[in-house]
């Protein structure tokens, strides 16, 4: 009956027929899709362990307390992003006050994400690779595990009681079935059957479409406004945008796996610090920094084994931006525009984005040597013209506008 249903879910075309399975099927506390959404899962279907890890993913019971799923900071109407919600950058956890540090980033287009370690760029071995905005998981596997025992997150105590709930839940049966019938007997390794589906699922099509306007332009079957294309440029020269140093784009190839707009390498960007952080407005002495803590724990990591860590986070992709505001890892713009606006003036009219007057506010004066202050488009020193000018801001944001997947010619 389930797999039935679940079959049927998955061969209607997008996403409205996996809303119209989970809302069936979910608890009355899973919200309603918002309308109009723009990622299309597979519709040729999932294997047994991919549907395990959708079920999963979208399983509101797995909290403690109940209510909230990984799809409530991961929407797919928001391209797998959306903060459970909330407008202050950060997302809030299965309990009432409780608030994350960072502002959730999207589970899409990670199916080829590297481990962390290290890349060669402009002749220098930076750091690279990883999942979560510091890298301290290696794969999507890894990952799968935090969200759920996170107090900030969905809050359960322990492996023992997570697998309780799938064990006597509404798949119970196809999770049997698809890892064995012993499976539910250890819970450690039960969690990582829970981690693989998990993984499993977000590896599939629905997470990687390549069905924008971009991708379509880059087939050969669209073509871009003349602003889009202006974007793209502004975007790729080196001396005005030169995003696509690190948000990677390659014009030459109709393969579109070589265009994920992240080459997931690290960089400061010196952001200001964001009040609207629970953590930031009550603790002066904090500093999310990135690489070097105070959520990654391991290797050489820390502040005094690689200061040269402090301040970087890991180049998110651009694709479908416009869908999951607000930008970076401390949510502070609510805008596109700004996002891509601090780019242009944050050397050139800095009092703008540091309201206080402290410039890189966020990372205290010891690390301030690991911000580009050299490389286009951070090379401009105080009373100099911006980097880019208001039209050349919005050519580049209608150029991310057409990286949205699920795009109509
Ligand atoms: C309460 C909100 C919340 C819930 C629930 C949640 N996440 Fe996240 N997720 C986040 C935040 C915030 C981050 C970034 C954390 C960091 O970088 O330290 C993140 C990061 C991620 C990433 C890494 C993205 C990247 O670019 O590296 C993946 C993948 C992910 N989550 C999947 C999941 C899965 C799977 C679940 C359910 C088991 C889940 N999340 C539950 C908020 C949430
Ligand atoms: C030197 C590398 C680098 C360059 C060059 C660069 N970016 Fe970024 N970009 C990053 C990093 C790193 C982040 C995340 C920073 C953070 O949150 O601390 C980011 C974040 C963003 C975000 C927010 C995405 C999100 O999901 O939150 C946008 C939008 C963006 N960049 C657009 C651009 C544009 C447009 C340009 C060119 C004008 C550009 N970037 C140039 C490294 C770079």
């Amino acid at each position: 009956m389930h797999r039935k249903l679940l079959t049927l879910a998955v061969a209607l075309p997008g996403l409205i027929g996996i809303f119209a399975y989970f809302h069936a099927t979910r608890p009355a506390a899973q919200e309603q899709p918002a309308p109009g959404l723009h990622v299309n899962f597979n519709d040729k279907g999932l294997t047994p362990k991919e549907s395990l890890g959708m079920n999963i993913f979208f399983d509101a019971r797995l909290s403690e307390p109940a209510g909230q799923s990984c799809a409530s900071c991961h929407d797919p109407a928001r391209a797998f992003t959306g903060n459970n919600k909330t407008t202050i950058g950060v997302a809030l956890g299965s309990r009432p006050g409780m608030f994350g540090f960072r502002d959730t980033p999207t589970a899409m287009y990670l199916a080829t994400v590297p481990k962390f370690g290290s890349i060669d760029k402009d002749g220098n071995r930076v750091p690279a690779g990883g999942v979560f905005w510091d890298g301290r998981a290696d794969t999507l596997e890894d990952q799968a595990k935090g969200p759920f025992f996170n107090p900030l997150e969905m809050n359960n105590p322990d492996p023992q009681s997570l697998i309780a709930k799938i064990a006597s839940g509404p798949y119970a049966a196809e999770f049997r079935k698809a890892w064995g019938e012993r499976i539910f007997d250890t819970a450690e390794t039960a969690l990582d059957a829970v981690a693989a589906s998990i993984a499993a699922f977000e590896r599939t099509h629905a997470f990687q479409p390549f069905s924008s306007k971009f991708d379509a332009v880059m087939r050969g079957e669209a073509k871009f406004t003349e602003q889009e294309q202006r974007g793209l440029g502004l975007f790729t020269i080196r001396q005005k945008g030169n995003c696509a140093s690190c948000h990677t784009v390659d014009e030459a190839s109709r393969d579109p796996k070589k265009s994920l707009f992240t080459d997931f390498s690290y960089h400061a960007l010196g952001l200001p610090r964001s009040m609207r952080i629970p953590k930031n407005a009550t603790d002066p002495a904090y500093f999310d920094m990135g690489l070097c803590g105070p959520f990654r724990t391991t290797g050489d990591t820390t502040p005094e084994k690689d200061p040269q860590g402090c301040g970087l986070f890991k180049v998110p992709t651009l694709r479908n931006v416009a869908l999951t505001a607000p930008y970076m890892h401390n949510g502070l713009f609510d805008h596109l525009r700004d996002a891509v606006a601090y780019y242009a003036t944050r050397d050139t009219d800095s009092k703008k984005w540091f309201t206080d007057g402290k410039k890189f506010n966020d990372l205290p004066a010891q690390f301030h040597a690991n911000i580009d202050v050299e490389t286009p488009p951070y090379q401009r020193r105080p009373g100099q013209r911006a980097q880019l000018n208001d039209e050349e801001i919005d050519d580049i944001v209608a150029f991310l506008r057409t990286l949205t997947d699920g795009y109509k010619p």
